[in-house]
């Protein structure tokens, strides 16, 4: 029922636009896991249901895809569409005028209405023009737990960090690995993230990835973050090194592992595997010690078409059109894990996990900065280098790793 309500949803936005003309984009991203596909097929769908055609070009991994999409199009082969991180991915691109300009859709449709909170329609912005569309709300502040891994072997269900903490040495006894970790930059350095904000606080937070303050972060509440990632590797397996996201994930969706510090996709991959949030699973946002979230995400741009071509312009935008729709933003946020960017739908769908994560984000103070929207993509690069050398280097101290923080930091553009 629901697919025909998104085909009949589809064709009535196409009513508004003008009729359509079927045109193929290639559409680029990064969404490969079991929960991803999911998602990202109801988006083919959708465009499909306008009369175009959705050319599938997954990329697995973003640290792969982010620089072949990027290459391309700067290299004069751009693709039709693509998703990337909202925030500064795409910034040098949009700076040399290479996406297709949204603003006059934008305005129409009254984006900037239902578009919340208001810095993820920012984020797109550029010398007052708009050229990028958000779709989801991302958070990297979660725990996810196998209940049962715990209730059967006696063990309460930690309901925060420092109870998870306390029970990792019991479920070894166990043989279970207490956390499962994907050994990714990008995983690494989101995971001490989430320890900033579930074990620094929301203020530190801020103070380092907002105002970029060196003094926070050379600050002796920072080093109890390093001291709580140093204290993490013990609760590991040995074939962490290079693991994707979604295999950890699948650790604890199987019971091998208790838990794992990951972004909301990680309930895409629950969801695909038939469990349900507050039943087979649990989750932690902001590890339950302090619960505040960011509001990365995704946001799809449009290269301009390297013949402009106005077929693929038109096709474009009437893509960007679906993508912000009201029936789409449901279907697709529910099967991504993900929050919808628009704030007038009905979530009733959106399981326990979900749930929470709305409730966190009613309040504007709950909410943080998304280190895609603070720092250059270079900045975050050399992020990513120094947690991935701390985590697998048990011989750095955490004096030198702070130190090397504080720097990063300072130099950060
Ligand atoms: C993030 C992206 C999410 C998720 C994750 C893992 O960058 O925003 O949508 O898919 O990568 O692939």
């Amino acid at each position: 029922m629901r697919g025909i309500r998104t085909v009949l949803a589809a064709t009535t936005m196409l009513a508004g636009i003008g009729a359509a003309s079927a045109t193929d984009l290639e559409v680029t991203h990064w969404w490969t896991s079991g929960g991803e596909a999911a998602a990202v097929k109801v988006f083919a769908d959708a465009f499909n249901a306008t009369g175009n055609n959705w050319v599938d070009g997954a990329i697995a991994g973003g640290g792969n895809a982010r620089p072949i999409i990027i290459s391309r199009i700067t290299g004069g082969d751009p693709m039709g569409a693509t998703q990337l991180n909202t925030g500064r991915d795409a910034e040098d691109l949009v700076k040399a005028g290479l996406m297709t300009d949204l603003t006059e859709l934008a305005e129409k449709e009254g984006w900037a209405d239902f578009i919340r909170p208001a810095k993820l329609l920012d984020s797109c912005r550029f010398e007052g023009k708009i050229y990028c569309v958000p779709v989801n709300i991302h958070s990297f502040q979660w725990m996810w737990m196998n209940r049962g891994v715990y209730e059967d072997n006696g063990l309460a269900v930690p309901t925060n960090w420092t109870e998870f903490v306390a029970s990792a040495p019991a479920l070894r006894e166990k043989g279970v690995i207490p956390l499962a970790v994907g050994g990714e930059p990008w995983q690494i350095n989101g995971m001490s993230g989430v320890f900033m904000v579930a074990l620094g606080g929301v203020d530190l937070y801020r103070q380092i990835n907002a105002q970029k303050s060196a003094e926070a972060a050379a600050s002796p509440e920072m080093t109890e973050v390093f001291e709580a990632i140093s204290a993490a590797r013990g609760m590991v397996d040995d074939g962490f090194v290079g693991r994707a996201w979604n295999d950890a994930a699948n650790m604890v969706i199987t019971g091998k592992a208790g838990a794992q510090i990951m972004g909301d996709w990680a309930q895409g991959e629950f969801s695909v595997a038939g469990l349900t949030a507050g039943k087979e699973y649990d989750c932690l946002p902001g590890l339950g010690m302090h619960p505040a979230l960011d509001t990365g995400g995704d946001a799809f741009y449009f290269p301009k078409p390297a013949d402009d071509n106005p077929e693929i312009v038109k096709a474009q935008l009437e893509m960007a059109s679906m993508l912000v729709s009201k029936e789409v933003q449901v279907n697709f946020n529910l099967k991504k894990g993900s929050l919808p960017i628009r704030g007038d739908i009905d979530l009733a769908a959106a399981n326990a996990c979900m749930q929470k994560g709305l409730v966190i984000l009613e309040n504007p103070d709950n909410i943080l900065p998304s280190g895609e929207q603070t720092w250059s993509s270079d900045t975050q690069g050399q992020f990513e280098d120094l947690w991935v050398e701390f985590f697998n280097d048990p011989g750095m101290s955490v004096d030198e790793a702070q130190e090397r923080f504080v720097e990063i930091v300072e130099n950060a553009d």
